[in-house]
């Protein structure tokens, strides 16, 4: 899905922000970026986007170069991206439908699509009720949601996601941890960049450490903190589950709800790449069923939740995508 490959960013002042970075990350890996500030997770994520270029190094998206690709190409990479700030990033002036919108006809897409998907995905993330409203009238977690329906809209390969969390209440960050497991149930591959210890620590997904630019650990199960391996966390979980690669299990010991193995067998799994698809022009963004993703922390998503199961093909009629 992401490779990259003896990548650096040196920016214009001469800092190195990254140095030598080599990675893989596969489709359907839900990745936390951690690290101390300055370390370089905004700038790694950047690249992914090209909104940065590597100094040096090489970048594949889906298999296409991202440092070589022509500018006209570009809308078409971000098309494949979704991307959710810290600090939300709506357009103060526009509804709550609008900002979703948005994102729809900077692609092109036709309102006919617009109009059915939109509602869509603001049902997914439990704000059908908040359409017409503006985001001062949000809750920082309302407005987050906003920011993650804009994000899935176009029905990206990859969401980028730069302290998501960082602006809200313990609670909140939990409901929109939720909802971004949801969304990587059904197949998206997550990259978050986050400091929330608690967070990272409770959920065990794969864990890339940035330290002065450089990658310092990369770990399936990781912990904030190097030196902790997840051992003593699987230790302490009751042992009612055989085996936690395959169930999923540890929504039943911490907080978080979370979606285990769906991923593995998520929609993008089963398209055959996106490359062979539509162009820049063209949306099919009408690819969800309209099932609820409405986080909810206390939820097992194992326990039979509908809603949270992968997209199959038969449910899914946008999925095609040419
Ligand atoms: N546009 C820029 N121009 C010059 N230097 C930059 C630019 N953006 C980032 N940097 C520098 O690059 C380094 C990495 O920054 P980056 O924003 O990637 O760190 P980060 O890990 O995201 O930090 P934080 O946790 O504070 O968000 C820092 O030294 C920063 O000052
Ligand atoms: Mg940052």
């Amino acid at each position: 899905m992401i490779q990259m490959y003896n990548v650096s960013k040196c920016y214009p002042n001469g800092v190195n922000a990254l140095v030598d970075v080599s990675v893989t990350i596969e489709k359907g890996n839900f990745v936390f970026l951690v690290g101390p500030s300055g370390a370089g997770k905004s700038t790694f994520t950047k690249l992914i986007f090209r909104e940065e270029l590597p100094t040096s190094g090489q970048i594949l998206f889906d298999g296409k170069s991202v440092t070589r690709m022509k500018d006209s190409e570009v809308p078409y990479l971000r098309r494949q991206i979704g991307v959710v700030f810290q600090d939300f990033r709506l357009l103060p002036h526009k509804t709550v439908f609008d900002n979703v919108a948005f994102a729809m006809e900077i692609v092109e897409a036709p309102r006919r699509k617009i109009r059915a998907r939109v509602p869509q995905v603001l049902d997914m993330v439990g704000l059908a009720e908040k359409a017409k409203l503006h985001p001062h009238q949000l809750s920082g977690g309302e407005q987050q949601r906003v920011s993650i329906a804009r994000a899935i809209v176009n029905d990206p390969l990859v969401i980028i996601a730069d302290e998501p969390t960082g602006n809200l209440d313990p609670e909140t960050a939990q409901e929109i941890m939720n909802l971004l497991l949801s969304i990587n149930g059904r197949g998206t591959t997550i990259i978050m960049a986050t400091h929330a210890r608690d967070i990272v620590d409770n959920l065990r997904r794969r864990v890339i450490a940035l330290d002065g630019g450089q990658i310092v650990r990369d770990e399936a199960r990781g912990g904030y903190e190097a030196g902790d391996d997840g051992a003593a966390f699987l230790a302490a979980l009751p042992k009612v589950q055989s085996g936690l690669g395959s169930s999923g299990s540890f929504g039943t010991s911490g907080s978080f709800s979370n979606p285990g193995s769906l991923g593995t067998m998520g929609r993008h799994g089963t398209t055959g790449g996106l490359g062979t698809t539509s162009g820049p022009g063209t949306t099919g963004g009408i690819g969800h069923p309209a099932g609820s993703l409405t986080p909810s922390p206390y939820r097992d998503p194992q326990g039979g939740d509908s809603a949270l199961k992968p997209n199959n093909s038969t449910d899914d009629p946008g999925r095609g995508m040419a």
